[in-house]
């Protein structure tokens, strides 16, 4: 679905990370855990594309007056890294944006009987924090984010106020644990023995590191993918992602706007 979106607030959360509400149809409450939308940020030619970001949350907006109606609306974390999202940043309450989404295949919420352990990288939590609401429903949650520095690190509060249970570690040590946060994770597997479900956004190395574990574990694990993308809904194929069986001789592909961006770890071709 296309439509115009008025922003209800735009704040800077941490240096350099930005958080965004924004007005959304009824219809995006069915917005799944996962799935993206694709943001035209300025009305001019430049920039031409439209950029991709993770639903970190949807809601209703209380009206101030009596008697409004409700205003649903969806929220963005973002990174600033160039031009698309420097323009994001300068925008404030009342500017309009056109949206296309909720975009793409989210994550399944698995079997409630296991626990469910969330892994984020720096803005790779953006769209983790809705799966974490819909799983604590269900299942123990236990959140591993990580980041180089303690500004990397974000809206663990708000996880928090989920009843998720939040480890975090910083490459620096300036909050939690020294180190990666994979470590964290590698220490709650021994723990559990196998009965748990991974998630986990983030940077490749983070993902290829926690797709390793999820396989010499033989653990379920479903990765949301934060590449590249032209057109959002399968018609470029300028997103593609080598699939399990991909080599030179056999090309075999995942198109990461529509059959993703989450994939079950095991359906990848992950770095050795
Ligand atoms: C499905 C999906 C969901 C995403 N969700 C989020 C999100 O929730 N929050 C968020 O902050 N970002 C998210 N991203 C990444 C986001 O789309 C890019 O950061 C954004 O498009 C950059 O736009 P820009 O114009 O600011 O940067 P550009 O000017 O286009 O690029 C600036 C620099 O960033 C690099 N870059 C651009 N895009 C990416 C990328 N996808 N991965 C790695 N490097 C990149 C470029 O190579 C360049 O060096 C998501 C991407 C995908 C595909
Ligand atoms: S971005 Fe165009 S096909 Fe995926």
């Amino acid at each position: 679905m296309q439509f115009t979106s008025m922003i209800l607030s735009n704040a800077e959360v941490s240096p350099g990370y930005w958080r965004m509400r924004m007005t959304a149809p009824q219809q995006f409450a069915s917005a799944t855990p996962g799935q993206f939308v694709m943001v035209r940020v300025s009305g001019a030619i430049d920039p031409l594309l439209r950029r991709p970001f993770g639903i970190f949350d949807v809601g209703v907006h209380a009206p101030v007056q009596s008697g409004a109606v409700p205003q649903p609306y969806f929220e963005m974390l973002y990174r600033v890294v160039g031009k698309g999202t420097a323009m994001l940043s300068a925008l404030h309450e009342t500017d309009v944006l056109d949206i296309l989404g909720p975009l793409g295949t989210g994550f399944n919420l698995g079997s409630p009987d296991e626990e469910k352990l969330i892994v984020g990288g720096g803005v790779g939590l953006a769209p983790l924090y809705l799966l974490a609401r819909e799983l604590v429903k269900r299942s123990p949650v236990r959140l591993f984010a990580g980041g180089r520095t303690r500004d990397d690190i974000l809206c663990i509060t708000e996880f928090e106020r989920l009843g998720v249970e939040c480890y975090t570690a910083t490459e620096d040590g300036s909050l939690g644990e020294c180190g990666l946060v994979t470590e964290a994770l590698l220490r709650r597997l021994d723990v559990l023995k196998g009965r748990a479900t991974i998630y986990a956004c983030g940077p490749h190395g983070m993902l290829n590191a926690v797709a390793a574990t999820a396989e010499a574990r033989k653990i379920p694990c479903q990765v949301s993918l934060e590449g590249y993308m032209a057109c959002g809904v399968g018609a470029c194929l300028g997103c593609v992602a080598p699939g399990r069986g991909h080599s030179a001789e056999t090309p075999d592909f995942r198109c990461v706007c529509t059959e993703g961006p989450v994939f079950e770890s095991n359906e990848l071709k992950w770095r050795d």
